[in-house]
């Protein structure tokens, strides 16, 4: 469904080429402050850069519709909307019948029959992410009351991996002034001749976004089947182009031993802390009070210039497609704000669930 969330509860609307996109975010305390700048600012980084090979697309603008007064929240649910700007919808009818490979366009027509709307890869489209990004400003202003901070960068481009042990001060900065979103500058540059390589070619790249929570107290997280991990991955996997989701040293602890990948305890001022991070901060579901570290890999952009096999579902034969129009070479640094938001408000909604942060903020 198009809802997501237990006390903060975070419902999409719109689609890539109706009117807009929005969102209405149910549960957030009254007397927060929030500007609608905060809230721009965050849309603002999700904007595709033209150093990467993207023409300029036109700036979403954020307007807040209600549940925001004198820039603070009112106690009713928040309702952002963002126009669609710039549309031109006339490419996409061809796909109704000729699916693009890696796009939505045939599992989506097999479900929704001829109503589906494919303009712009309708609700499939990564522009639901605007307004996810918007709402995901909230949460992080609800996690800051309560100290929690959260940052991500690109780790991975294609083939050039970050393997530098990263801290979100560090990752809070640079990553926002550079296009690729990467923690260093030097790789960021190679990351950039990377992106021009692939698009070069006609091709696309994909990669990792590693995020960092910071401040999460310990005992964040329900039993079982809403166990803070569980929440997580639902909400990450629901981001169009991840593909794969691990906490700490996820897939790679399955190589390991019992002894390398166990998180050892020790004391540190008065508090149990562990040597290493292993967990990436979740013990059962639960935090055990170190940084969350989640790794979100996202598959390479579908939509290449290259001729790729397609199938004409009229006919019942086999065709070629070919892409035109603007499409990224790399969503990963686009993904890196989104990855932040979703993992904010999961974790405001767990805080509210947990009562670590005030139903109200008077
Ligand atoms: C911010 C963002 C922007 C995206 N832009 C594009 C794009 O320009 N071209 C494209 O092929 N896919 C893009 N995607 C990914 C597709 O929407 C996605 O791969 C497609 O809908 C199929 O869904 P799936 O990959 O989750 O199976 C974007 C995703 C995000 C998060």
């Amino acid at each position: 469904m198009n809802t997501i969330g237990t006390l903060l509860r975070l419902t999409l609307f719109g689609s890539s080429h109706g009117p807009g996109v929005g969102c209405v975010l149910d549960g957030v305390p009254a007397g927060l402050e929030i500007t609608v700048e905060e809230i721009q600012r965050e849309v603002d980084l999700r904007r595709p850069s033209m150093y990467i090979g993207t023409p300029r697309a036109e700036a979403d603008m954020v307007e807040v519709l209600a549940g925001v007064n004198d820039s603070r929240t009112t106690g009713a649910p928040v309702v952002l909307f963002i126009a669609n700007r710039d549309t031109d919808s006339s490419k996409y009818e061809r796909f109704r019948t000729v699916p693009r490979p890696g796009h939505a366009d045939l599992t989506a027509r097999n479900k929704y029959g001829d109503a589906v709307d494919l303009r712009g890869g309708g609700q499939f489209s990564g522009r639901m992410t605007a307004p996810v990004v918007a709402a995901g400003a909230i949460a992080k202003a609800m996690l800051a009351t309560a100290g929690i901070q959260i940052a991500a960068y690109t780790q991975q481009l294609g083939r050039l991996v970050d393997e530098e042990e990263r801290y979100l001060r560090d990752v809070r900065r640079t990553s926002k002034e550079n296009p690729v979103r990467a923690a260093d500058p030097g790789l960021a540059l190679e990351m950039v001749n990377e992106i021009m390589a692939a698009k070069e070619e006609g091709d696309s790249l994909g990669g990792v976004v590693r995020c960092l929570a910071v401040g999460l107290p310990m005992g964040v997280g329900e039993p079982y089947f809403d166990s803070l991990e569980s929440e997580l991955a639902k909400m990450l996997f629901s981001i169009p182009g991840v593909k794969g989701v691990e906490f700490g040293s996820g897939f790679r602890g399955a190589g390991m031993r019992g002894s390398e990948n166990n998180d050892q305890f020790i004391i540190e001022d008065g508090e149990v802390r562990t040597i290493t991070n292993n967990a990436g901060g979740i013990l059962g579901g639960i935090s055990n009070g170190m940084p969350v570290d989640i790794r979100v890999a996202f598959k390479p952009t579908a939509s290449i210039s290259r001729e790729q096999k397609s199938v004409d579902l009229e006919r019942m034969e086999d065709t070629t497609i070919k892409i035109e129009g603007r499409h990224d070479p790399c969503i990963v640094p686009r993904g890196v704000i989104v990855v932040e938001a979703a993992t904010a408000l999961v974790l405001a909604d767990m805080c509210l669930r947990g009562d670590f942060i005030a139903r109200e903020h008077r």
